[in-house]
């Protein structure tokens, strides 16, 4: 099968960037799991399904069709059709993803999507469980991290209207839940190279990302 990049880490450290710089230099394909588990959460909260109980979600996630792209150039991400790329970087799917990304369902069945996506291989994939769950026989591993002041600066900075101060918050309590959650929890992968990028520009990310590759 052809090289697949598995590039973890928590929110703002630079996974989506990076990805799609690296897989854009290397001409692969790219895949923003990320994206996967918003779109569900949109989903859910369109539906009117109660987020606090993991039942119900459990039993409503095999009900939409998720359906992600793989161009770093353009990842398109739809639901039942529905171009949801937006609606899925709001604020109300930011606060509540990390709910639906604890239900081991929901999980399984996007891991599942996830491996069929990546199939022959030849793809930069972007999570928090690639190294560990999706992919552990990735060529390349990559554990991204920036200090929790780097990573909400860089949010705050896309998103207008938002404090460091407030993003930095929200951050911290996602980063919780993902790294606590009882099913796949972020954790550096076993073979995986920690690259800080807190003091790096993006560039500098990349050459690294594509120095690693080419080992
Ligand atoms: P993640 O996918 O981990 O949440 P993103 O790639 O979405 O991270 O966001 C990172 C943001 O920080 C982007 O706007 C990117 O341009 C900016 N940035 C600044 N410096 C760096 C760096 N050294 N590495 C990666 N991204 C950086
Ligand atoms: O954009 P950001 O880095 O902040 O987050 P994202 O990559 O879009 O992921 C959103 C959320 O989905 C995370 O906070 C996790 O709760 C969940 N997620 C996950 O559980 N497993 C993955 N492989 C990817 C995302």
């Amino acid at each position: 099968t052809g090289l697949v990049v598995a590039m973890d880490g928590p929110s703002g450290s630079g996974k989506s960037s990076v990805s799609r710089g690296a897989a854009r230099a290397l001409g692969l394909r790219y895949l923003d799991t990320g994206a996967m588990y918003r779109a569900m959460t949109w989903w859910m909260l369109c539906q009117g399904v109660d987020l606090t109980d993991p039942a119900a979600v459990a039993a409503r996630c095999s009900e939409p069709a998720v359906l992600s792209g793989t161009d770093p150039d353009g990842p398109a991400i739809h639901v039942d059709g529905v171009d949801v790329a937006g609606p899925i970087r709001e604020a109300e799917v930011t606060g509540a993803v990390s709910a639906v990304a604890a239900v081991p369902e929901v999980r399984a069945r996007l891991v599942a999507l996830q491996r069929e996506i990546i199939g022959d291989g030849g793809i930069v994939v972007e999570g928090r469980d690639i190294g560990t769950v999706v992919w552990p026989d990735a060529a390349v591993k990559i554990y991204l991290t920036a200090s929790p002041e780097a990573r909400a600066r860089r949010r705050s900075a896309e998103l207008a209207g938002s404090t460091v101060e407030a993003q930095q918050q929200a951050m911290a309590k996602r980063d919780a839940l993902d790294s606590t959650r009882k099913t796949d929890p972020l954790s550096m992968a076993v073979g995986a190279v920690e690259l800080d990028t807190s003091d790096l520009t993006l560039e500098e990310v990349i050459a690294e990302v594509l120095r690693l590759v080419a080992e």
